[in-house]
Formats: C-alpha cells, sequence, structure tokens
C-alpha cells in the first residue's frame, strides 16, 4: 500500500494537539489519540459514549517505548517475538513513572497494548511522540469499523480527519491475553488461540464468558448490529436475512455468504461489513448457519453470540 506522507502529517498535527483521528490498523479501525495527553482521552471517550470504567488499548511501534510504560516477562517476549505486529492484545503491569494518562486505564494498574501492523498506522506512530490510545472506532456497542465509510456511518464530522487505509485485512479485533499472571485470553479475536497455546506449550486459560466482567469487551452489549439475530439456523425464513459460511450455488436476494469456500479467516475479515451491509438493507431479523467452532470461527461465533444475546 503507498503511504501518503501529506496525510500521516495531517493526522500528527492534529494529534500533537490532543485532539483524536481514526486510524486504520489490520484489525479495525481505531479512533486514536495521544496515550499521555488526559484532554485527548476524555474526548476519546465522550466521541465514543464508552462508560468511562471501560480501558483502552495502547498502540506502540517499538519494544524500547512500551518498556518506558510496562513491565515485560518472558511470555510476553516469546509471543511478541512470534505475533507481533498483529492481531494480540497484552495486560501488563504499568510501570509507576509511566507518562500514560490516568484515564486510559481508569486508575487501574495494568495496560492493554499492542502493536498495529497496518502500514499507515505505523508510519504515523514513527513520527509521533508518545504512543496511540485508540478503542475501535464505533459508537460504544455498535459494530466496529472495517473501512473509512464505516468510521464516517457512526461519526460524520464529529472526528476530525480520518486516515484511510482500506478495507482491514484482518476485520475482526484482536485477541487479548492477559500475561500478568498465568496467560489468560480475555477476548477472542483475529489471532487463533491455538496458534498461541501452541507457542507457550500449555493449555492457556479462556475467560471469555460471563462471571466477573475482567475486561469490558466481554460484555454482551458489543459488537451488535441492533437486529435480532437466530443461530445454527438450518432454513431461513423468507424475509430474513440468511448469513452462510459459503457460498451456494443457488443463490437468494436474502444470502449473504462470509466466504466463497467455507474459509474461516475471510469469514472472520467479512462478519461486520456482512453485517452492517444486512442492516443497510433493512431487515428485521438475521438468521445464521452453523459456523464450526475452530479456528477463527470460535471468534465469529463468540461475536455473534454476543450479537444474539442483544435483544
Ligand atoms: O483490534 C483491536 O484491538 C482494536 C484496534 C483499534 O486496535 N481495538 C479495540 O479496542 O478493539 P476496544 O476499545 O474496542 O476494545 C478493547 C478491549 C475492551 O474490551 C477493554 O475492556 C479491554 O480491551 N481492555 C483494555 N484495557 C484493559 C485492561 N487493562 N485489562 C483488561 N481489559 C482491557
Ligand atoms: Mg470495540
Amino acid at each position: 500500500m503507498k503511504i501518503n506522507l501529506a496525510n500521516i502529517k495531517k493526522a500528527k498535527k492534529i494529534l500533537d494537539k490532543s485532539d483524536c483521528v481514526a486510524v486504520p490498523t489490520e484489525t479495525v479501525y481505531g479512533l486514536a489519540g495521544n496515550a499521555y495527553s488526559d484532554r485527548a482521552i476524555r474526548k476519546i471517550f465522550r466521541l465514543k459514549k464508552r462508560p468511562k470504567y471501560n480501558p483502552l488499548i495502547v498502540h506502540y511501534s517499538n519494544l524500547e517505548d512500551l518498556k518506558k510504560d510496562c513491565k515485560v516477562n518472558k511470555n510476553f517476549f516469546k509471543l511478541y517475538k512470534k505475533f507481533s505486529p498483529g492481531p494480540i492484545t497484552y495486560i501488563l503491569s504499568l510501570k509507576k513513572g509511566s507518562k500514560i494518562s490516568k484515564l486510559v486505564t481508569n486508575h487501574k494498574n495494568s495496560l492493554a497494548v499492542r502493536f498495529p501492523k497496518h502500514p499507515v498506522i505505523k508510519n504515523l506512530l514513527k513520527e509521533l511522540e508518545y504512543p496511540l490510545a485508540a478503542p475501535s472506532a464505533n459508537i460504544s456497542s455498535r459494530l466496529s469499523s472495517v473501512s473509512k465509510l464505516d468510521v464516517i456511518e457512526d461519526f460524520g464530522k464529529k472526528i476530525k480527519f480520518i486516515l484511510d487505509g482500506g478495507k482491514s485485512k484482518i476485520g475482526i479485533e484482536s485477541t487479548i491475553i492477559d500475561l500478568r499472571n498465568k496467560p489468560k485470553i480475555l477476548r477472542l479475536g483475529g489471532l487463533d488461540v491455538s496458534s498461541i497455546q501452541k507457542l507457550l506449550n500449555k493449555k492457556i486459560i479462556i475467560k471469555t464468558e460471563a462471571g466477573k466482567i475482567t475486561s469490558p469487551g466481554q460484555l454482551k452489549l458489543h459488537y451488535s448490529p441492533d437486529i435480532p439475530i437466530r443461530l445454527n439456523i438450518k432454513i431461513a425464513k423468507k424475509n430474513e436475512a440468511f448469513i452462510l459460511i459459503k457460498r451456494r450455488k443457488k443463490n437468494q436476494s436474502n444470502y449473504f455468504f462470509l466466504s466463497k469456500n467455507g474459509n474461516l479467516k475471510e469469514a472472520a475479515k467479512n462478519l461486520y461489513s456482512t453485517l452492517r451491509e444486512i442492516k443497510e438493507k433493512k431487515y428485521k431479523s438475521i438468521a445464521v448457519i452453523k459456523i464450526p467452532n475452530k479456528g477463527l470461527g470460535k471468534t465469529i461465533n463468540d461475536r455473534l453470540k454476543r450479537a444474539s444475546k442483544f435483544r
């Protein structure tokens, strides 16, 4: 992808003034602000209508900068070497002298950190003297944005500038792993848990279900298209949008395919854009065929389950 340096400069100018810019990442678009600035963080929470207790992910371009803010450990290094930059977010302990705004973490001493891979945000981060706090660029509890147009749909002109980076390649949020003690997955995401398990060579705790909410991303209100969803459906009703995992020969206008041949990565990438399309077409209900519960299929099922509980 060709990088438009003038646009990067423009974004930097806005961010340097503690204002917000929407940025592309390989997972989903983010609503970014200077992680060291209370003013920028307040603005992010306000724009997103996000409850203050729900902490933000901070995005770094390199390890040296991260080490100024967080304590690192063995498991972190292992995962970092293999999977960063990429769709994985680490929960680490904050260092005492860290400059991260207290509002990012709601005064807690853990921080979620990620190294994004998308060239546009990578280039932007290199130009900045601070890391970027960025939640997904959507109004709280709505579908995440995977394109510039999605961001415009949610925020209109309320955001000064949106850096365009095309459609997000992974299309679903990062996998979150808490590394402060025994590694624990807090959110399923764009990185398959089994590849994390393989690398660390042990069974990893997955704690994304109800019970005590450790990561507010676990809230069932998340990722909702605001339309009732029925799961594991073999035959959809006539006027219902029907989401299928792969293309069918006999096509109908209410059929929506997540992938051509049942590829789960491709399906994850298309999930949010498909839900948005169905919403735009004003369907009143959605049926989803059974999605294989393996690899990124687990992440897809997680999102669909939460969305289906919305009503
Ligand atoms: O792929 C992604 O992760 C995208 C891109 C923009 O990086 N970001 C994203 O951010 O999905 P957001 O704010 O929509 O989701 C972040 C999740 C929230 O569920 C939040 O509760 C959790 O991370 N989180 C943030 N800090 C945390 C912490 N210190 N401990 C536990 N969970 C945390
Ligand atoms: Mg989000």
